[in-house]
């Protein structure tokens, strides 16, 4: 089943006087328990895709299915799909509060969904993501990169989402680091029976992580791999 439908999604945006358009008529399905990913040069539309997906982006056209439920643009996400669909950023010193605890940060979501047992969860995240329970007291800027990106993963996963949106997680992180933080993402989604949808414009990571890929440009969708040519590694001869 599709956990996740895009079908000719647009979204213009009114830059200067000119409307210019991010992502013009693009389709894709992601079925549940999937990596999916989109590739293609800086510029064309990715980023814009999980926006809208993440509730972030609200101006669009098309059509938009989440978890079987059609989305309207315009609407703020709540309740049930709020909760179900997170989104990992690329740069997480940018994600991070900086004058916020890790307490603190982790905590926040679950305060506003009115969750219990706070400090045990938040101990259980830092622990799920490979960190100590110690690091709650510390602030963003005495982690290493990927320190931080495991506890913007830890925040992502708080609300157990059943769709998490990695926007190049890792392209900010040292290559063995990054190996790390994609095995973790791995494990975790193999742990809570998660769905990826990942952008990444590393050939290797593609090929590491997907079980499909889809090549975008000028906001569309040109191509997609399966999992056989993604072996063989097609998408190399796009990704840039
Ligand atoms: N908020 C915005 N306002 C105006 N233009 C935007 C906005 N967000 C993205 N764009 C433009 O839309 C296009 C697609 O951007 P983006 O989705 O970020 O690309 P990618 O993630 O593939 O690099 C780019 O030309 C970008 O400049
Ligand atoms: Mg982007």
């Amino acid at each position: 089943m599709a956990i996740v439908e895009v079908k000719n999604l647009c979204v213009r945006f009114a830059a200067k006087g000119q409307v210019k358009t991010a992502v013009s008529n693009a389709s894709f399905a992601i079925n549940e328990g999937e990596t999916f990913s989109l590739i293609g040069a800086s510029g064309c539309g990715k980023s814009t895709i999980l926006r809208v997906l993440a509730g972030l982006q609200r101006e669009w056209q098309g059509g938009v299915n989440l978890l079987g439920s059609a989305i309207k643009p315009g609407v703020r996400f709540q309740g049930d799909l709020r909760r179900n669909v997170q989104m990992v950023f690329q740069d997480p010193y940018a994600s991070l509060h900086p004058n916020h605890t890790l307490y603190r940060t982790l905590a926040e979501p679950l305060n506003i969904h009115r969750e219990t047992q706070i400090a045990t969860r938040v101990e259980e995240a830092l622990v799920q993501v490979g960190l100590p329970t110690d690091a709650a007291k510390r602030y963003p800027h005495q982690l290493s990169g990927g320190q931080r990106q495991r506890v913007a993963i830890a925040r992502a996963l708080l609300l157990r989402p059943k769709i998490l949106l990695l926007d190049e997680p890792t392209s900010a992180l040292d290559m063995s680091v990054q190996a790390e933080i994609l095995n973790l993402l791995n494990r975790l989604k193999q742990q809570f029976g998660m769905t990826y949808l990942l952008v990444s414009h590393d050939a290797d990571v593609i090929a590491h992580m997907s079980d499909r890929a889809a090549y975008m440009s000028g906001g569309s969708i040109q191509h997609e791999y399966d999992r056989a040519a993604l072996i063989r590694g097609e998408h190399r001869m796009v990704a840039a």
